[in-house]
This record gives C-alpha cells, sequence and structure tokens, in this order.
C-alpha cells in the first residue's frame, strides 16, 4: 500500500511516499481502507521533533496522523460492533502511532464511530481530533452550565469552530476571538459575540466570564485570567506554552490546567452523534491529495487555517 512515511524529524522535505505492507490487524482491531486524514497541529510539531516525536522516535518507519475516515475491509476475531463494509472515523490511538497517513490503517474498535450516512468522509475524518478536544474539554473540564459565558481563542481554527459550536449547543453565551476576515464565519458558528485578535484587545472587553479555551498560550493565557470572574476555569491545549497554569491560576483565585485529547470510544460516538443531528458541522475549508502531504503541513504552519484542511488518499 501507499503510505507517507517520515524520513527523520525536520522539514516537509522529510515526508516521503512509500510502498509498504498493508498492516496486518490484532484480534481488537478492523482494518480501514482510509478514504480521507485529517491534519492537525500536532501532525506538523511531531515532524518537526516536538509534538508526541518523544513517543515515535523509536519506531521504523514513522507514518504521522491520527485521524481517518474510511471503509473497513477486514475485522479482528474479537469485534463485536464493527461490520465489513462499514464506513468508520475516528482519531487512531492517540497519543501513540497513529500511522494515519497511509491507504490501510488498523485501528482499535473503540476507537472508531460509525460514520454518519449524510456526513462525507472529508467532514468525518476532520471531526476527529479537533472534534474531540473541543468536546473532551468542554465534556470534562468547562462545568458550562446553560446561560454561562465562555470565550473560545483562535475560533476559526479546527478546534475553535467545534468549540463554539459545542459551547453554544451547552446554552453558553459565546465570544469567539480570530482575525477580521473570519468575523462572519465566527458569528455563523454559533459565537454571539467575535474579536478581532488583530485590531482588540479582548482582556479589555470582556469580563466575569466562566470559562476560557486557550487554543494559544504563552501571553495570551496570561491576559485570558483578567476576562475570568473569580471561581472561573480556563484549559489551555498547546503544550509546554502555559508554564504553571494551575499555580498561576490558583493564585488568582481560577481554575486552570493543560488538557491534552485522549482517544476514547464513547467520547467519538457522541462527536458522532452531534454530526448526525447537525448540532456539528465541520468546515474543510481545503483538501489536499496523497502526493500533496507537503503543501498541507505548509498550510497547517500558517496558523491561518480555517476549520480544517484534509488529505484524500484516492
Ligand atoms: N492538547 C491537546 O489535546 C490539543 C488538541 C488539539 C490541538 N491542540 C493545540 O491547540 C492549538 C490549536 O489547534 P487547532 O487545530 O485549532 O489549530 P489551527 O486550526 O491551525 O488554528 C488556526 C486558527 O488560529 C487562529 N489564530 C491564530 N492566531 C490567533 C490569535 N492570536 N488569536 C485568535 N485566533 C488566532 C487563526 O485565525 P485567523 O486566520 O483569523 O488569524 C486560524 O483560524 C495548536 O497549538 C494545537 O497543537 C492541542
Amino acid at each position: 500500500m501507499k503510505a507517507i512515511i517520515l524520513k527523520a524529524f525536520g522539514g516537509v522535505e522529510n515526508l516521503v511516499s512509500a510502498d509498504i505492507p498493508v498492516p496486518v490487524i490484532a484480534d481488537n482491531e478492523v482494518l480501514v481502507r482510509v478514504k480521507a486524514i485529517g491534519i492537525n497541529p500536532v501532525d506538523v510539531k511531531t515532524r518537526k521533533g516536538k509534538g508526541l516525536a518523544g513517543a515515535l522516535k523509536e519506531f521504523d518507519p514513522i507514518i504521522l496522523g491520527w485521524d481517518i475516515s474510511g471503509t473497513v475491509t477486514q475485522t479482528g476475531a474479537k469485534i463485536t460492533r464493527i461490520k465489513m463494509g462499514d464506513d468508520v472515523f475516528g482519531m487512531i490511538n492517540f497519543p501513540g502511532h497513529g500511522k494515519a497517513y497511509a491507504e490501510y490503517v488498523a485501528a482499535q474498535e473503540s476507537h472508531l464511530a460509525i460514520k454518519p450516512s449524510g456526513i462525507s468522509h472529508e467532514e468525518a475524518a476532520a471531526a476527529s481530533l479537533a472534534a474531540l478536544t473541543a468536546w473532551q474539554v468542554l465534556k470534562y473540564k468547562s462545568g458550562i452550565k446553560p446561560g454561562d459565558k465562555v470565550l473560545i481563542h483562535s475560533a476559526a481554527g479546527g478546534v475553535g469552530h467545534y468549540a463554539v459550536q459545542l459551547a453554544k449547543y451547552l446554552g453558553a453565551s459565546v465570544a469567539g476571538t480570530s482575525s477580521g476576515v473570519n468575523r462572519d464565519f465566527v458569528l455563523s458558528l454559533g459565537a454571539s459575540l467575535h474579536i478581532d485578535y488583530e485590531k482588540q484587545y479582548f482582556e479589555k472587553i470582556l469580563s466575569d466570564y466562566d470559562f476560557v479555551l486557550d487554543t494559544i498560550g504563552g501571553e495570551n493565557t496570561d491576559r485570558s485570567y483578567l476576562v475570568l470572574k473569580h471561581g472561573g476555569t480556563i484549559i489551555c491545549i498547546p503544550s509546554g506554552t502555559s508554564e504553571n497554569i494551575t499555580e498561576k491560576a490558583s493564585a488568582l483565585g481560577l481554575h486552570g490546567y493543560h488538557f491534552r485529547v485522549q482517544s476514547d470510544g464513547h467520547d467519538i460516538n457522541e462527536v458522532a452523534e452531534f454530526l448526525e443531528k447537525g448540532i456539528l458541522k465541520s468546515f474543510v475549508s481545503k483538501t489536499f491529495t496523497f502526493s500533496e502531504i507537503q503543501a498541507a503541513h505548509q498550510q497547517i504552519e500558517t496558523g491561518k487555517t480555517k476549520g480544517k484542511i484534509v488529505l484524500l488518499t484516492d
């Protein structure tokens, strides 16, 4: 099968196409003929030797990627729920070796959901790591109640565009940051207030917020404390960008944590249900062919991706 392997940590030139054997599945796995692959900033960070590079460096070959949507072509002996021919999607083996940049992926049944029939493979692959992150943060860490005030940073980005929709669904009043060009997009997702981070200081406009999802880190985290009410919560997701967040938040009478998404069958099935019911929509701003993987990484590196980008294998 065709796969994209990472020859060495570093630049995009290290992502190369290779012919390698189709994976052999374990009893608790299914083989998926991949149709679409979601691309995330962690793919780029790992390629450069950060992100999950520490966990992957022992593998040969290294195959990046975690988000897939495709069709099941083989099932292991212990598989009970998923059948041959099912269309499935999910975030495979995160934080581990997902090996998603390939025509065939071996995936644990518990990391997959059945793809809703009205949702394309592109939309489903997109709604894997980023949608799961948004949902796990809001479900497990936010404590959001109807009427709460919620700030979502990078509201036009991968995680942010799902987080705005889900926070709105939970009954929150949502403010979102992006550049001015994405203002209408952010409002269309359900935000009631848009802040253009290039022209406005969000901490001078917002106050008494219950919850902030910080997708930026560093100084953005420090400024975000200022919009929270006493006892409010901030979750920061970029790794290594908000040292001591828990201590700093606590000193200010706030709750602050770093959070990392994990593959979880129950949560991905909830995402599937949200997609099916139209509660959640993927915005795929661009698709790339398998051979355009380097351009896809370069797009993520701009830091300006709107919604999600997806790689198509056919
Ligand atoms: N811990 C975890 O489990 C986890 C999971 C997922 C992601 N992450 C991390 O979270 C971060 C965001 O991920 P992502 O997938 O959402 O990234 P992304 O899709 O690449 O984010 C791009 C978006 O960021 C916006 N943006 C850039 N600078 C901004 C700023 N200063 N204020 C507000 N918006 C800004 C851009 O909007 P404009 O074009 O309008 O500027 C663009 O739409 C990454 O660092 C990623 O690695 C962590």
